[in-house]
């Protein structure tokens, strides 16, 4: 049987998510949706984000979704629960991967890149709390790099500053906290050289959705 796969984003970011879930899953139908009228949502507060998000998910729902994918850090980090209480589709939530970025590093430093709005949440504090005891986390400045990766002009050098920038500071692993930085990952990837691991979570959302959809009867 063929499913319904959602993947929401604010912008492109959620296209990589919808990209990999396509290519793991070619025989199943991927809508991806975005609201290119109102990203980034990384500098909005939480009611102005479900304000925007609510609507465009209960669309996806009501077009017989079977599961969403809620391919968004700060949508997700910041409203899931309230997201959860008004839809009835399964959702599928992307958060800074901490947990798999403590068990990776050696140095005990780690860089979490992601928006303001997903490093202020009570839910990303909640993830440092459980699963980062003893590691320092150090958290760049990429509050503009949504909008400029939307607009395909995010420039080497600032991507190199801050990633020399935590590595310096002792990280030996990045997480990359917002999908729109999975765009640049490459570009990431070649500033790190063999200094840091650069860590992303396409493969473990691909896995996710077939849990969930074997999930369902
Ligand atoms: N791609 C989104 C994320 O994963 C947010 C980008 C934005 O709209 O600020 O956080």
């Amino acid at each position: 049987m063929a499913y319904l796969i959602g993947v929401f984003d604010s912008g492109i970011g959620g296209l990589s998510i919808a990209n990999a879930i396509t290519k793991a899953y070619p025989d199943d139908e991927v809508r991806f949706v975005n609201d290119a009228a109102h990203v980034p949502y990384g500098t909005k507060t939480s009611d102005e984000i479900f304000t925007l998000a609510y609507p465009i998910l209960k669309k996806l729902q009501d077009e017989g979704c079977d599961v969403i994918v809620v391919a968004c850090n700060t949508v997700s980090t910041t409203i899931i629960g309230r997201l959860r209480e008004k839809l009835s589709v399964p959702l599928i939530a992307l958060e800074p991967m901490v947990k798999p970025a403590a068990a990776l590093t050696e140095s005990k430093v780690v860089a979490v890149c992601a928006t303001p709005a997903t490093l202020a949440s009570k839910r990303y504090a909640e993830l440092k709390q459980e699963y980062a005891k003893g590691i320092k986390v150090v958290e760049p400045d990429c509050a503009n790099w949504a909008e400029l990766i939307e607009r395909n002009s995010l420039g080497q050098k600032q991507i190199a500053d801050t990633v020399h920038g935590v590595i310096n500071q002792g990280a030996d692993v990045i997480v990359l906290g917002c999908t729109h930085y999975h765009w640049i990952e490459e570009d990431i990837k070649r500033e790190a050289g063999e200094r840091a691991v650069v860590i992303q979570p396409e493969d473990a959302i691909v896995r996710r959705v077939k849990q969930v959809l074997g999930q369902l009867v």
